[in-house]
């Protein structure tokens, strides 16, 4: 492939070869984005549940809710996106050279879902595609993303396109957790001379043993969650990433020559990992106690500290739950969080979480709302939590290039329709929707099952599963991109699996 794709042309980008230097500005080229079709409203679940008004929608900050009848499942949220992505940005299935999939959402113990993907490929005679699946917790769409970056940094590069793709069905057991669920997939496609270049270097991971979330139980799409837990496992690998991030980029600006304190004001946007919206904006307020206590000197009269003297003294692991600093925080980064972060949480607060790629549905939300001049020349900070535990902060530096036609401004419009399509999506009642958890988990993993949900209901171009065989084998059809139903659907099987006659 090198000799071949040597002057292959990558979209927005000059030529680039494989033969050559490193790689410049590798990352996210194109970014899209699937999400199910119908959701339930926050307010009317919690009617449905009998909690206080106010909880779900003020206290977890969330909206609405996606979620996926019986006909979609992990293979058919990520044939979706992924087939999205190609056919939006005209890219041909021998341009791929890498598959990497992120998700929690396991049907198959042995079974890869990029395995399944490789459906897609079969016109084009392409199965040279390197990558598999990667699992932990929400964290798995991440290391998917790393191992494609640094597989295009690497001598393995044959000068190809690396597709990452993450998807889940995020489902809880009634209770207290049910309402922080949701469901959708994002695809990235990944390469040289990217609009979002990953800075290199600049990554600050912590992992961890805990029993936060996890999923012992494989019968069920439910996981096992200490919620509390979680959230105090969630803030300390906060803390600790920014803190080896920090470190990191201090180390690179000396070797720079410069002295400089890195502090928030240095990211021009912070996304993070959404379980639920609230958290997001507690996490702001987190990083910006770890500059407050990490200041040799901060001044508590005038800007951004003000008032918080009281503070100085206290030891972060001590604060998780603590109100006071807490609240204190949240006042003081209030306007940092309207201007670097709010604008991401669209798609959290009306979708949920998504789990693998609810931080990249944060990128994307964020990207949608900005020009691309208003983007250009800036640094993104990235933080990913997956339960178990295994987090990462690190940052994407957006190209400067902002002219019509460039990669950035490609990247920007093609997420322009964002909040037209949240709006599309239909509204059912919390007792349809709880009926419909009923039917996943009766239904959840039966073999010999036809599912029962409406296909009509689907997005026009989405995946759906038409039946599971005897042996457990899965077969999807798709919905006709041009909303025309009757057009015969496009059948995709395994070979090896019996020809469907019907659905
Ligand atoms: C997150 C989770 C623990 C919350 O469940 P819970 O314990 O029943 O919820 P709480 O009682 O803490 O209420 C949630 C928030 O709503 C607030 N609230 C409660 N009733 C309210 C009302 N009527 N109006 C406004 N806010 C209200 C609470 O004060 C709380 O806010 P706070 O955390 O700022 O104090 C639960 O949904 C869960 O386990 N989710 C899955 C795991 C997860 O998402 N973890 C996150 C890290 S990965």
């Amino acid at each position: 492939y090198c000799n071949v794709l040597q002057y292959f042309l990558m979209p927005g980008s000059g030529p680039i070869s494989c033969l050559g230097p490193w790689p410049k500005d590798v990352g996210i080229i194109a970014l899209e984005l699937y999400f199910p079709s119908q959701y339930v409203d926050q307010a009317e679940l919690e009617q449905l549940d009998g909690v206080a008004a106010g909880k779900y929608t003020v206290g977890l900050g969330q909206a609405r809710m996606g979620f996926c009848s019986d006909r979609e499942d992990i293979n058919s949220l990520c044939l979706t996106v992924v087939q999205r992505l190609m056919e939006r940005n005209g890219l041909s299935y021998d341009s791929v050279g890498r598959l990497e999939v992120g998700t929690e959402t396991i049907i198959d113990k042995s079974k890869s879902v990029k395995t399944v993907i490789m459906q897609l490929f079969e016109d084009s005679g392409n199965t040279d595609v390197e990558g598999i699946d990667t699992t932990n917790a929400c964290y798995g769409g991440t290391a998917a993303l790393f191992n494609a970056v640094n597989w295009v940094e690497s001598s393995s590069w044959d000068g190809r396109y690396a597709l990452v793709v993450a998807g889940d069905i995020a489902v809880y057991a009634t209770g207290s957790a049910r309402p922080t669920g949701g469901a959708g997939a994002v695809a990235m496609l990944v390469g040289p001379n990217a609009p979002l270049a990953f800075e290199r270097g600049l990554r600050g991971t912590h992992m961890q043993h805990a029993y936060d979330f996890y999923k012992p139980d494989l019968m069920s799409e439910y996981p096992v969650v200490d919620g509390k837990l979680s959230i105090e496992c969630y803030l300390s690998a906060l803390d600790r990433c920014y803190s080896v991030y920090r470190n990191k980029i201090h180390a690179q600006w000396q070797r720079e020559g410069s002295e400089e304190r890195f502090s928030l004001d240095d990211f021009g946007f912070l996304v993070f990992h959404s379980p639920y919206c609230k958290l997001v904006q507690k996490s702001l307020a987190r990083l910006m106690l770890n500059d407050f206590l990490s200041h040799p000197s901060p001044n508590t009269e005038t800007g951004p500290f003000t008032g918080l003297d009281a503070f100085r003294d206290i030891k972060p692991e001590e604060t998780y739950f603590d109100r006071d600093v807490e609240k204190a925080f949240m006042k003081a980064s209030a306007d940092l969080f309207e201007t670097k972060t709010k604008a991401s949480l669209l798609i959290s607060n009306q979708n949920g979480n998504m789990y693998t790629p609810s931080v990249y549905g944060c990128l994307a939300s964020l990207i949608a709302q900005q020009t691309a001049s208003q983007i250009a020349g800036q640094r993104i900070g990235v933080f990913s939590y997956g339960s178990g535990f295994a987090a990462t902060l690190y940052s994407l530096r957006v190209t400067q290039d902002h002219t019509p036609g460039s990669g950035l401004d490609k990247l920007v419009s093609s997420l322009s329709d964002l909040k037209v399509r949240l709006d599309s999506r239909q509204k059912v009642s919390p007792a349809v929707f709880s009926e419909n958890m009923k039917l996943r988990e009766d239904t959840h993993h039966l073999a010999n099952y036809v599912p029962r949900g409406s296909v009509e209901d689907l997005f026009p171009g989405t995946w759906y599963l038409t039946r599971v065989d005897d042996k457990h084998r899965r077969e999807y059809a798709r919905r006709p991109v041009d909303d025309d139903l009757t057009a015969a659907p496009e059948l995709v099987r395994s070979s090896t699996a019996p020809e469907v006659q019907d659905e």
